[in-house]
């Protein structure tokens, strides 16, 4: 109970200091953390990247699931919130930078990704950040993966369309705002 205030606390500091890169005054809730994961078939995952990971409400859940050997890339460009979360949920391998995805997926050795996750406000980035960001996304991820990203909008469904073939879009009401899960496979090539 006090670590789940703590984090909120720190998270709002965060978003204090930069709303539009943290995008959310409180952490996601475990209903949104259940939609963003139910897609994932944890045992077939050999490679999984998060965007946004925050103050870790999904990084850790992902961690605890994921198969022996499924490597796990987690983004964070806060360096408060990523340095806290790399030392309580050590074994993914942290970066900054969600913009530098597939290069960091690439020099590292790793092939297609099955599932990207990402709690990115794409809708208050940059429109040049935005398509560097989702270009990245469709260029490490696998033919056959998926891409599960939240929004508080359903603004974001023409640039991912753009992007993949099929976009499915679920909404789940208890998490602070509102989210949509955008569900997005078969990238365009
Ligand atoms: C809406 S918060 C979500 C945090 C957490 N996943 C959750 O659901 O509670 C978005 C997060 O994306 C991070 N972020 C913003 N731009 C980023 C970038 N270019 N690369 C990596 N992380 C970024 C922010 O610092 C923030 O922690």
């Amino acid at each position: 109970m006090l670590k789940e205030y703590t984090e909120k606390l720190l998270f709002l500091k965060r978003f204090i200091g930069a709303p539009t890169r943290v995008g959310s005054i409180t952490p996601s809730s475990r209903f949104l953390a259940r939609a963003m994961l139910s897609p994932v078939d944890w045992s077939a995952a050999r490679a999984i990247a998060e965007l946004g990971a925050g103050t870790g409400v999904f990084t850790r859940r992902i961690n605890r699931r994921i198969a022996p050997g499924c490597r796990l890339f987690v983004f964070e460009i806060d360096p408060v919130m990523r340095t806290k979360l790399e030392t309580e949920c050590p074994g993914p391998e942290y970066h900054p930078d969600a913009a530098l995805l597939d290069d960091v997926v690439r020099s590292g050795g790793c092939g297609d990704l099955d599932y990207i996750l990402s709690s990115l406000p794409f809708a208050v980035f940059p429109a040049e950040l935005r398509s560097r960001i989702l270009d990245a996304v469709r260029s490490a991820i696998a033919p056959t993966g998926t891409f599960i990203a939240f929004q508080y909008s359903q603004q974001m469904r023409r640039e991912l369309e753009a992007r993949f073939e099929e976009v499915r879009i679920s909404f789940v009401l208890r998490n602070i705002p509102p989210a949509f899960v955008y569900r997005c496979t078969k990238p365009r090539r």
